[in-house]
Formats: C-alpha cells, structure tokens, sequence
C-alpha cells in the first residue's frame, strides 16, 4: 500500500550516506509500489549541481548498490523523474529561498528533511529551516552520532527541539528498522512461551555480539574521534539490550514502546572510576588477517602512531530492577574481528537436579539465539537423546529457523522500512530525546573512567575475537563467549 503523497529534502545528498543507503531504499520502495506518483526527492548540498547531475549521481548510486536484474529502465527512470536538487549551504543564504520554494509548491503533501549531514550541521541547518518558514509541519531525521557526550547531545536535542517539536523529530538507529532487530518484539510478545520465564528466575544471563570484519577504511576520521563506544554501544547496543530487556508495552504506541526502553536505560547499574577495570575492555587492532589475506593495523589505516581511540569494546553491564538483578548481559562490538556476525544469546540457568547417570553426557543449559546478521534466523538449542542403541546419551540440539529458508523474500534493508515510518509518522522505530540522553548518561561516566585512566587500549590482532581480557571477562565468571549458541 503506498503511503501518503511526500517530498523527502535529503541534506547532504551527494554523501556517502545517501548514496549508499537512502537512495537505494527509496529505489527499493519504489519498485515495490509503496511511493505514490507524486513523490518527490529534493537533493541539497553544498555542490553546484543541476537537476541533471544529481541524477547522474543518483544513477550511479543505483548501479553500485542495487543488483542490475531490479534495475529495469522503466523503474529507474521513473525513479529519477521524481529527483530535482538544490544548492545550500547551512552557513550561507543562498538556495534557501528556492527551497522554500520548492517546498511550497508540494502543497499538502508531507514533507521530510533528511539531515544526512555532518552533525555539527544539524543545529544550523534547523535553524535555516526556521528562519524560512520550512519547518511548519515538517518532520525533520537526524542521523546519529547525536552528540560526542551528554551534554553536547542535550545541547544538540535543544536546538533541533528549538525548531521542530518532538512528535516531528526522528532520530534514526538503523538497528531499530532491521528485520530481525523488529522480529525480537514478534518473539517476545507474540509468543506465550517465552515470557514467563524472561527474568532473573530462569535466564543465567545475556550475550549481544556485534562483530564487524571490516577495519575502518576511509572513515578512520569520522571514527577516531569516536570509537567503538560512541560509534556502536551507545546507540545500537543499548538499544538491543533494551528490546530484551524492557517489560511488555501497552502496545506498539511509540511511547508506550519508548517509555519501556526509558526505563531499562535508567535502570542499567552505572560503571564509572570504581568498577570500569573489572566491567569493561577496550581495545584496538593491530596488523593481521581477513578473509584470507593482510590487512594493516588501526593506526596504519589511521595515518597516525599515536590513537588511543578504541575499535573494540567489552563490557558487563546489569539492569538493577526486580526482573533482572543478577543477571549480566556481556557486550562486545569491534571492527576487524574474525568474522562478521550479530546475535543475542539468551543462555538459560541449567536443570537444578540431573537424573541421568554421569557418563550420559553434561547437559547444556537451553539457549536461544537471535542471530541478527548475517544467515537471519533464531535457534533454540535443546538437549535430547541421542538417536540409537547402547542405553541413553544426550546431546545438544538446536531448532532452528532460517529466515531465507523459511520465507523467500528480499530481506529490506532498514532504511526503507525507516523512511517511510517517518512518512507514516510512526516513531515506534526512532530514539526519543529522553532516550538518547539517558543513554548518554550511562555512557558518560565509563568513557571518562578510561580517559582519567590514561591506559592505551589493549591491542588485538586484527581477525581474531578481540583481546584476551574480553575472554577473561567473561570466564571470570564461569562462563564463555558463544558463537551460534554453541
Ligand atoms: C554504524 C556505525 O552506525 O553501524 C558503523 O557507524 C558500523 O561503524 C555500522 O559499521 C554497522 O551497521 P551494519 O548495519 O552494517 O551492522
């Protein structure tokens, strides 16, 4: 079903982000039949570009990211009929009038500003949208990193709050619009089995894995004045944990969602200059393998010797409310580890009494695994007895679900699913601002223990799990990092 009549500005359009992913997705959708015939995208950036070029440069974008069975010409063509450009500059007045203009000819239709943009653009660019009367019933999407700390994120949510209010505010996490990222609530609570025992009573504790292969290439810039921290546990992470552990919302309402995963946030126990020593690592990989062949060292992409920025965090965190006290959750996310995979390992406590003889084999605890990426799909692993003659043996089991088995669809990329939400004005998928800070304010106090530590971060070897202290972190404990469950 299409959605309402909309023009989509996309601010910093002829970026790296809008090549990559919104264009695409748009494309996407709009081959689908959810684009109405009067849909348009509005390029703005910096660059003197005519309608024309931005549609040369749309063109590419398609060629480079959409596989060319899907690009019959008369879908790419009628998808570039509904591009146009304008040059702006969020430091001049230039192209602001025509803009405004151009907005003012879309009539009724909803309108969105994409801010795919340098953060330290959004303050001005919202401030410009102000100023020429843009911003009146707009809804404006913000890209994360939503500030480098807490209170450069409540300085940010303050003049974007300045100029759109917050039911027309959309702070995009990618994670949220992923699939299997959405699948975890279908899990939850559309299913009666899992609930009564989603608690301290019956769960030993939680794992959540991000691992990327990827080193971090030509974003080392962007990325060394963020770290693994900023770029991936304050935003993606938390929001993870919050999905497994926020209690049943009233609905899937946005705030009725958003106010649960408030609450898991407020609830995380803090780590500061105390505790960061035994709950945390981080690290930063060093020259070693990928895929089978070389690849340099962080510093090495970095152009630089001296970094002490971390592509690699571990840490233990627990959610202090009744459901779940004394139940760890372990996170790890890095760039170049060993391969590429997310997933959320609920690991189960163990049966409280044997009935089995010794030599029948140990019984592992159930677990269930929700592998967000890549091979989609959730796995509970079960014991059983192993089929055959000789008197009982057990063995570990897993029932298991493959989303590319079990359904033959494309699998959407998050972006298009977000998108049209905001065209929808559905913010269930979207950070509100209360979120954002409190997350920052779990955040804050860790990365200042490491900063008044002074201690590099630990070096790995790129392709392998990171370094040794994230296995002890977890092995002081009794227990182990998992890949698959197993
Ligand atoms: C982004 C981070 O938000 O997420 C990147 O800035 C990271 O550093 C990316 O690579 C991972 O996203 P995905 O969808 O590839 O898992």
């Amino acid at each position: 079903i299409p959605v309402a009549p909309f023009v989509i500005a996309v601010f910093g359009a002829t970026g790296d982000l809008s090549r990559r992913k919104l264009l695409p997705a748009l494309f996407h959708r709009d081959i689908d039949g959810q684009l109405p015939d009067d849909a348009a995208i509005v390029g703005v950036s910096r660059r003197p570009f005519t309608d024309e070029a931005f549609r040369s440069f749309a063109r590419q974008a398609l060629d480079d990211h959409i596989p060319a069975a899907e690009l019959v010409p008369e879908y790419v063509e009628r998808f570039l009929g509904r591009l146009s450009y304008i040059a702006a500059d969020a430091g001049r007045e230039e192209g602001w009038s025509d803009l405004a203009d151009r907005m003012k000819a879309a009539g009724e239709r909803i309108k969105v500003y994409y801010l795919a943009t340098a953060p330290e653009l959004f303050g001005p660019i919202c401030e410009k949208l102000g100023k020429y009367g843009l911003a009146d019933e707009a809804r404006v999407v913000i890209e994360k990193p939503i500030g480098k700390n807490l209170a450069s994120a409540l300085k940010l949510n303050e003049e974007i709050g300045r100029i759109f209010p917050e039911d027309r505010v959309y702070r995009i996490d990618h994670y949220l619009g992923k699939e299997t990222v959405q699948n975890l609530m279908a899990l939850r609570f559309a299913n009666a089995l899992f609930e009564p025992l989603w608690n301290s009573a019956h769960i030993d504790h939680v794992q959540i894995t991000v691992a990327e292969a990827l080193g971090v290439e030509e974003r080392a810039g962007y990325y060394d004045t963020a770290g693994a921290m900023r770029d991936m546990v304050q935003n993606h992470m938390l929001q993870l944990l919050c999905l497994v552990a926020m209690e049943p919302p009233s609905s899937l309402d946005a705030d009725a969602v958003r106010d649960e995963k408030l609450k898991v946030l407020r609830a995380l126990k803090p780590i500061d200059e105390q505790n960061f020593g035994q709950l945390t690592v981080r690290g930063q990989y060093r020259a070693g393998a990928s895929a089978g062949g070389a690849v340099p060292g962080y510093l090495e992409e970095l152009g630089s010797s001296r970094s002490q920025t971390e592509t690699f965090v571990a840490l233990k965190a627990e959610v202090g409310n009744w459901r779940w006290a004394g139940v760890p959750f372990y996170l790890r996310t890095g760039k170049r580890l060993a391969s590429r995979v997310s997933e959320i390992v609920v690991e189960f406590k163990p049966v409280p009494h044997s009935v089995f003889d010794a030599n029948v084999g140990p019984i592992s605890p159930n677990r269930l695994v929700i592998r967000l990426q890549p091979d989609e799909g959730v796995k509970l692993w079960l014991m059983i007895k192993d089929p055959g003659p000789g008197g009982i043996r057990l063995t570990h089991v897993p029932l298991d679900m493959s989303f590319a088995k079990a359904f033959k669809v494309r699998n959407p990329d998050a972006y298009e699913r977000l998108i049209l939400d905001v065209v929808r004005g559905n913010q269930t998928l979207f950070m509100r601002r209360d979120e954002v800070q409190a997350a920052w304010e779990w955040v804050d106090p860790i990365l200042n223990a490491w900063r008044n530590a002074k201690e590099p971060p630990r070096p790995y070897t790129a392709g392998t799990w990171g370094p040794s202290a994230a296995i002890a972190l977890i092995e002081r404990d009794g227990r182990t990092w998992l890949e698959d469950g197993a």
